[in-house]
């Protein structure tokens, strides 16, 4: 009923000629997996080199980021037209490390969200909650926070470019991963919120993915829920072997 999408954040690592080098030995080892899209999301000055590279391949491209106006006085910025001429097609916007040390607010991240599907690319949109939050038991309010905020304003037909992914803000590079069914049950309260905002049939179609510490060890499990649509891997993109494991387990 619902793509599953397994997409790597390779956040602050790689130069072009090593994302090159990359992607020129992911695609044979990912050729025909069809049961999901992969997708790799590269730093900006990848792009280009990263999708020359996928060309012909299964391998879509992706940015880490992209600013809301169109054009401008927005030193270190990029726009989305940017990014869509140099090769991407995919966006993360709204990931906790840009919320933690960049100053992201929902606000920001909903507007990078309708500039971005303005433009036509795909967004990624990340939320979860921090630890704090799971422990005080508020994470099912601020995950159906989140959702409503970051995508206010934005219609049912541009929902269709959106993909979820619900990253559990202590389980980003620290090894803890959530349980198959935290990540299940969050899953399933942003898919309701979904419902809530638009239609059943607009959560029954979303994508919705878990990142957080996936890898090829825990991934079969996680991918296994109901809820769970597809991976944001961060660590585990950076080998070709590992995060080819997790696009094996999504075809399994
Ligand atoms: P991680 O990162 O897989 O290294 O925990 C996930 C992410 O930040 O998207």
């Amino acid at each position: 009923m619902r793509k599953t999408v397994i997409a790597g954040n390779w956040k602050m690592n790689m130069t072009p000629k090593a994302a090159g080098e990359f992607i020129h030995a992911l695609a044979p080892m990912v050729k025909g997996k069809d049961k999901c899209d992969v997708v790799l999301c590269v730093p900006f000055v990848d792009i280009a080199v990263a999708a020359e590279a996928a060309k012909g391949t299964n391998i879509k491209i992706g940015a880490q980021n992209v600013h809301f106006e169109a054009k401008g006085a927005f030193t270190g910025e990029i726009a989305a037209d940017m990014l869509l001429e140099a090769g991407a097609e995919y966006v993360i916007i709204g990931h906790s490390e840009r919320r933690q040390y960049f100053g992201e607010t929902d606000e920001t991240v909903n507007l990078r969200t309708k500039a971005a599907l303005a433009a036509g690319l795909k967004v990624i949109l990340c939320l979860g909650e921090v630890k704090e939050q799971r422990l005080s038991g508020i994470t099912d309010e601020v995950v159906a926070m989140q959702t409503k905020l970051d995508l206010a304003g934005i219609s049912e037909e541009q929902l269709k470019n959106v993909i979820i992914a619900y990253e559990p803000v202590w389980a980003i590079g620290t090894g803890l991963t959530a349980t198959p069914e935290q990540a299940d049950e969050t899953c399933g309260v942003i898919r309701k919120t979904v419902a809530a905002i638009y239609s059943k049939k607009a959560a029954d179609e979303i994508t919705i993915q878990y990142g957080g510490s996936m890898n090829d060890g825990n991934a079969a499990e996680l991918l296994a829920k109901a809820n769970v649509d597809g991976g944001l891997i961060g660590g585990a993109s950076l080998k070709t072997d590992k995060f080819t494991a997790i696009v094996d387990a999504a075809n399994a």
